[in-house]
């Protein structure tokens, strides 16, 4: 059985480059599981599929194929042959991701896939259930926050940089606790610290420390 790191958050909490870090560090592969809830939202939205009708979700997100593969310490997504990239990332994806990811005959197709992912390699996993509900019995669960300021600043960077989007950070801000709300109180597998995660609040951390902090908490003969 592969090790699998788990790393649950809210949005803009620094999952992401905590796990590509330690990933890195570790040769482990790092998986975004927040990207294949958002391959999902792209392709109702580019299919003119409505996300606030489940059952044209579900049978729409039935039939889309999502190819998964080990590449340059990552796992990648294909869509139809095409790396989906910042596609996923706009405003308009973001905004409705939150309706697919509640939809529990989704998070059956996601969970599965990201189980199997397994087969590929020691995985380092971020997401919003990977600790409760897709990894449960990994005994290197991490629950990564910050405050609302810090995780919106960052993702407004972020968004800046990647050239996505120009939107002030009052805008990032209301649209990260808009989410942070839906994953939270939905009621197939909502955002939670589970219990014998450690909890680290990155607010104040730089990513290097993050990064030891959880390698530090790592079974030891996993470092
Ligand atoms: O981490 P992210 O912003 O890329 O996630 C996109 C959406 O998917 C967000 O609404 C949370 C949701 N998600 C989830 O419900 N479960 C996961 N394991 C990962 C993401």
């Amino acid at each position: 059985m592969a090790n699998v790191i788990a790393i649950d958050g809210p949005s803009g909490a620094g999952k992401s480059s905590v796990s590509r870090l330690v990933g890195k560090k570790l040769g482990y592969l790092h998986v975004d599981s927040g990207a294949l809830y958002r391959i999902m939202t792209w392709q109702c939205l580019v299919h003119g599929v409505d996300t606030s009708d489940p059952a044209a979700v579900v049978k729409f997100v039935r039939n889309v194929t999502v190819e998964s593969r080990p590449e340059d310490g990552a796992i990648a997504y294909y869509v139809g042959g095409e790396t989906p990239g910042d596609r996923i990332r706009t405003p308009e994806v973001t905004a409705h991701a939150s309706e697919v990811a509640r939809l529990p005959e989704v998070r059956e197709i996601i969970t599965s896939a990201l189980r199997g992912m397994a087969s590929c390699g020691n995985l380092v996993v971020e997401g919003r259930d990977i600790t409760t509900a897709v990894f449960p019995d990994s005994p290197a669960r991490f629950y990564l926050t910050a405050s609302a300021e810090a995780r919106a600043r960052r993702r407004q960077k972020e968004e800046v940089e990647k050239g996505i989007a120009n939107q002030s950070a009052e805008t990032v801000k209301a649209s990260l606790l808009a989410r942070d709300r839906m994953d939270s109180s939905r009621a197939c597998a909502p955002l939670r610290k589970a219990d014998g995660a450690l909890e680290i609040d990155s607010s104040d951390m730089t990513l290097e420390e993050v990064v030891e902090t959880v390698l530090a908490a790592l079974p030891p003969s996993w470092r």
